[in-house]
């Protein structure tokens, strides 16, 4: 057990004095969590191989599985990559800081533990006042997973990280609810046409507005690839898991719901809890379960910050299985089926 420390910062009045104390803790080759405008994250000083090893430790993360590492600063990126490719500048103007990382050949001084052993390193400039400021006092680079243990929802509230992380961490700065709730994107920007290896909190379509074509790898994308191999080493895990069972029913709404009130009478008669996750528009339509609405369909931004939570939350209530609705996969939905899809293991039913 580490005695973990509690760092109370308010994101709109930061108290750089509280906050320099996590960052000498980093520096100091120490593990701290802090909010970001995606999820909590994990961090260390990524050029410290023995303070990313209690990173992978803290979680119970596989070691194949790299990291990203954060950055304030552009002086920062130029020591950690090879080169910037061409399309990199427009792409770096437009998105950073923000929920975008990017994969590019790493230079010599990143570890092979930051890279599970590639040649390429994933980078991000996060938004978040508090996360930015934090890496800015620490001086190093910072290498933060997102803040959960291994195969748990990523967290979304200073409750989550505590629940994982109290004990195993040195220090976690608590900093209110996250605002995208769904981890960043990760664009692969070392081949000519960019691809998406994983889907995020910047949609495959804004990207596209400033780059023109941009790939999705295959394997993350659909309801029924679950036989190829991603490209990002992470998306192979089956994380996002909560402790139920998963079933996404996808089809049209009012098939969905007809579906779900139909699965869900069977399984409360054979004496299981059963959890609805539903949306704003749905949820007064089913007449038993326990209804949780993810937010509304119109606003897939709400959908995306609840999404998490609401994993965690069915769990909170011992519920057995979760029966949950799909959403079209266009601009955020592509995230949020993604994570869908996972935490379902994909059960998915067309109905
Ligand atoms: O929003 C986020 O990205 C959060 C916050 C904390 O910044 N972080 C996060 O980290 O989600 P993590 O470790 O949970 O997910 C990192 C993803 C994994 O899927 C990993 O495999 C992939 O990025 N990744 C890291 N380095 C890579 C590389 N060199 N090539 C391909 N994928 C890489
Ligand atoms: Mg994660």
């Amino acid at each position: 057990m580490t005695k973990t420390i509690l760092i109370n910062i308010d994101k709109d009045n930061i108290d750089t004095k509280k906050l320099k104390h996590a960052a000498e803790i980093l520096r100091a080759g120490g593990t701290v969590t802090f909010p970001t405008e995606t999820v909590y994250g994990l961090g260390a000083n990524a050029l410290d191989i023995n303070a990313v090893k209690k990173i992978f430790e803290a979680k119970g993360r596989p070691s194949d599985n790299p990291l990203i590492i954060h950055i304030s600063n552009y002086e920062d990126l130029n020591e950690l990559v090879l080169e910037i490719p061409k399309n990199a500048e427009k792409i770096i103007n437009e998105f950073w800081p923000g929920p975008l990382t990017l994969i590019f050949n790493k230079s010599s001084i990143v570890p092979g533990i930051i890279t599970g052993g590639l040649n390429t390193v994933a980078i991000r400039m996060p938004a978040h006042p508090i996360a930015k400021l934090l890496i800015e006092l620490a001086k190093v680079p910072v290498a933060a997973p997102s803040a959960n243990l291994s195969g748990k929802p990523s967290p979304t509230k200073e409750k989550h990280v505590k629940d994982d992380l109290m004990g195993r961490v040195d220090a976690i700065v608590c900093g209110g609810d996250t605002a995208v709730g769904v981890e960043s994107t990760v664009l692969d920007i070392t081949s000519d046409i960019p691809m998406i290896l994983r889907p995020g909190g910047v949609t495959k379509e804004e990207l596209e507005r400033i780059i023109g074509r941009v790939e999705v790898d295959p394997a993350i994308e659909g309801t029924q690839k679950k036989h190829l191999i991603p490209k990002s080493p992470g998306m192979k895990y089956t994380h996002y898991s909560p402790n139920a069972d998963v079933i996404l029913l996808s089809g049209d709404l009012e098939d969905i719901i007809t579906g779900i009130e139909k699965i869900r009478k069977d399984k409360e008669d054979n004496g299981y809890r059963v959890g609805i996750m539903a949306t704003d528009e749905t949820k007064d339509k089913y007449e038993g379960g326990i209804v949780i609405s993810l937010g509304s369909r119109s606003n897939l931004e709400t959908v995306a910050s609840n999404l998490f939570k609401v994993l965690r939350e069915f769990d909170e209530k011992n519920i057995d299985v979760i029966l949950a609705e799909t959403f079209e996969e266009k601009g955020l939905g592509q995230a949020i089926m993604n994570r869908l899809i996972k935490a379902a293991g994909y059960n998915i039913l067309k109905v």
